[in-house]
């Protein structure tokens, strides 16, 4: 078994885009600009925030959270956002999901400039992005096919079972899993909650992507020897220690590890990935803007 060091290839990744960026600045460009919306106190969107911040100032970006009340109203967001969108500093910016539920998601994304959406959340994004045009992919499956590629993990031909049908996760890898490229060419069934006996599926799978949000949903008697195993979980269950509580994934890691071939820690494993994901739209935003 392999493990699929998230931490570690993002790190390698991330100080790559920190030379592109000092090469930027020395021929007299502008350090990449990322800002997030927070809107809110959710826990875990504050740490996803503080994290971003962190990879930023770590690859040479500059960054800005705007920290907005959970009262906000969704025509102040809106107008944050057309802010953010006229801003010439600014060449990216995400709003933290999830919103308050007096929020209209859609709404919000929509009302993103394509052109700054480093998440990849927008119509425009998405709709290239399954055409296989030159888009922003979204975070999270960018990340999981780079982490794919980096351990050079043979796809073309596989069965590819994709637990979860999020607009974030589930949907966009599974289109891109199947696109002609180099980590594409699966056979890809989704998989969901309505799915019946979604054991049958995964006990076939060559590789699984788990984005679900169960924790520890996929055990061992669920995939079959030397399956690749992509945990895209990441639930806080609370604990007595100093924290207060610790991460666990959607696969049972102990019973499936020993039967898998490569497989993804949580944390460690995706969640790092997701972020340098993130800096490299930035950075190619950035790049746009400044060509
Ligand atoms: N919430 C969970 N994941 C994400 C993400 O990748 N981007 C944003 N904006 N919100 C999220």
């Amino acid at each position: 078994m392999i493990l699929l060091d998230g931490k570690a290839t993002s790190a390698r990744i991330k100080a790559q885009i920190a030379v592109q960026v000092e090469a930027m600045v020395q021929v007299g460009g502008k350090r990449p600009h990322l800002t997030a919306i927070l809107v809110g106190e959710d826990g875990a969107s504050k740490t996803y925030v503080a994290n971003k911040e962190k990879a930023c100032a770590a690859a040479g970006f500059t960054s800005e959270v705007v920290r907005m009340p959970a009262s906000t109203s969704e025509e102040a967001l809106l107008a944050e956002v057309a802010r953010l969108n006229a801003d010439p500093d600014v060449d990216g910016f995400i709003v933290q999901l999830p919103l308050p539920k007096h929020i209209n998601e859609n709404r919000v994304i929509e009302a993103i400039d394509p052109r700054k959406d480093v998440d990849g959340f927008h119509p425009e994004n998405v709709g290239r992005m399954m055409l296989g045009l030159p888009s922003f992919i979204s975070a999270t499956p960018f990340g999981i096919v780079t982490l794919l590629e980096e351990y050079g993990i043979e796809t073309s031909g596989k069965h590819c079972v994709v637990l979860g049908r999020s607009n974030i996760v589930g949907r966009p890898i599974a289109n891109l899993l199947s696109q002609k490229a180099k980590a594409g060419d699966c056979t890809v069934t989704i998989c969901h909650s309505r799915t019946k006996d979604i054991a049958k599926y995964t006990r076939e799978a060559d590789i699984i992507i788990a984005a679900l949000g169960v924790p520890e949903f996929l055990k061992g008697d669920m995939v079959k020897e030397g399956v690749v195993v992509v945990d895209v979980g990441i639930t806080r269950i609370a604990d007595s220690s100093e924290k207060g509580y610790h991460l666990v994934g959607d696969v049972a890691f102990d019973e499936v590890a020993p039967k898998a071939s490569y497989i993804t820690p949580v944390p460690g494993g995706v969640g790092p990935m997701t972020i340098v994901s993130l800096l490299k739209n930035t950075l190619k935003a950035a790049t746009s803007r400044q060509s």
